[in-house]
C-alpha cells in the first residue's frame, strides 16, 4: 500500500457465515454496479465473504477496484492442522484482507489477545493486511474497564511494530455490546476509544499517523456520516448492513464524503 493511502477511508463488508453461491450473486453485481470508479477515489472497499465463497467473489470483483479478504486466517503457516486455512492460502485466492480476533471468535472460540497477534504476524509475511479487532463488553464498559480492557487486547501488538510497513495494519474498534444489537455507540463514545488506541499504538512504536482505525458494531447508512465526521474513525467494519447491497453503498458513499 503507498504511503499517501494509509489514512484513505476504508469500509469492509464482513459477511459472517451468511450467504450462498446463489444469493451472493445479485450482492455482488449490486456492488459492482453501485461502487464505481467515481467514489471509489474516495473510499476503499473490501468484503469478507466465508471461505467457500472466496473463489467466487474474486470471479465477480476481480476485474473492479474493489477487494476482498477473509474473516479469519491460520496461527501456522502450513501442514497437519485439519481444517484451518492459510495466510498465503488466501494471498492464492487473492486476497488483500483478513479479519483477526474478531470478538466472536474471542467468546465464542476463545481466541486470545496471544493468538490474534501470531495470525497478523502470519498475515503480514504472506502479504496480507490484517484487520485486528478490539472491543469491551457492556459489563466492562459498565465498570469503566473499557481502556484496560483494550489495551490488554492490544498489549501483544507492540512487537509487531516494526514488522508491518505503514498502512498495513488496520484496527477495528467494535464494542462488544453494539456488535449486531442494533445499538451503536455515540459517534463521540467511538471517537474517544479510536483517540485511545491510536494513542496506544504510537507509544508502542506504530506509525499512529498513518494507521487506519475502523469502527464496527451496527453501522447503518443513518448512522455512519455522523460516525465518519470524527477525526480518528477512518471507515467501517459493517456486518449485517454489509448484505443489504443499497445500504452498504450508502455506507460506502458516507466514506467517501466523510
Ligand atoms: P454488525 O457487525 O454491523 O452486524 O453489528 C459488525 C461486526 O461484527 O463486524
Amino acid at each position: 500500500m503507498q504511503r499517501q493511502d494509509a489514512r484513505k477511508p476504508l469500509v469492509v463488508g464482513n459477511w459472517k457465515m451468511n450467504g450462498t453461491l446463489g444469493a451472493n450473486e445479485p450482492l455482488l453485481a449490486a456492488l459492482r454496479a453501485g461502487l464505481d470508479a467515481a467514489l471509489l477515489t474516495g473510499v476503499e472497499v473490501a468484503v469478507l465473504p466465508p471461505y467457500p465463497y472466496l473463489a467466487q467473489v474474486s470471479a465477480w470483483l476481480g476485474e473492479t477496484p474493489l477487494s476482498w479478504g477473509a474473516q479469519d486466517v491460520a496461527a501456522y503457516a502450513e501442514g497437519a492442522y485439519t481444517g484451518e486455512v492459510s495466510a498465503a492460502m488466501l494471498r492464492d485466492l487473492g486476497c488483500r484482507w483478513v479479519t483477526v480476533g474478531h470478538s466472536e471468535r474471542r467468546a465464542l472460540l476463545g481466541e486470545t489477545s496471544e493468538q490474534v497477534a501470531v495470525k497478523i504476524e502470519q498475515a503480514l509475511k504472506a502479504g496480507l493486511q490484517p484487520i485486528a479487532c478490539v472491543g469491551e463488553t457492556l459489563a466492562d464498559r459498565e465498570q469503566g474497564l473499557t481502556e484496560s480492557v483494550i489495551a490488554a487486547q492490544l498489549a501483544p501488538l507492540a512487537r509487531l511494530a516494526c514488522v508491518g510497513m505503514p498502512g498495513q495494519l488496520v484496527l477495528a474498534y467494535e464494542p462488544v455490546w453494539a456488535i449486531g444489537t442494533g445499538r451503536t455507540a455515540s459517534p463521540e463514545q467511538a471517537q474517544a476509544v479510536h483517540a485511545f488506541i491510536r494513542a496506544a499504538l504510537s507509544a508502542a512504536g506504530f506509525d499512529g499517523a498513518a494507521l487506519r482505525i475502523l469502527y464496527g458494531g451496527s453501522v447503518k447508512a443513518a448512522s455512519a456520516p455522523a460516525l465518519f465526521a470524527m477525526p480518528d474513525i477512518n471507515g467501517g467494519l459493517i456486518g449485517g448492513a454489509s448484505l443489504v447491497a443499497d445500504e452498504f453503498i450508502a455506507i460506502c458513499r458516507s466514506a467517501a464524503s466523510a
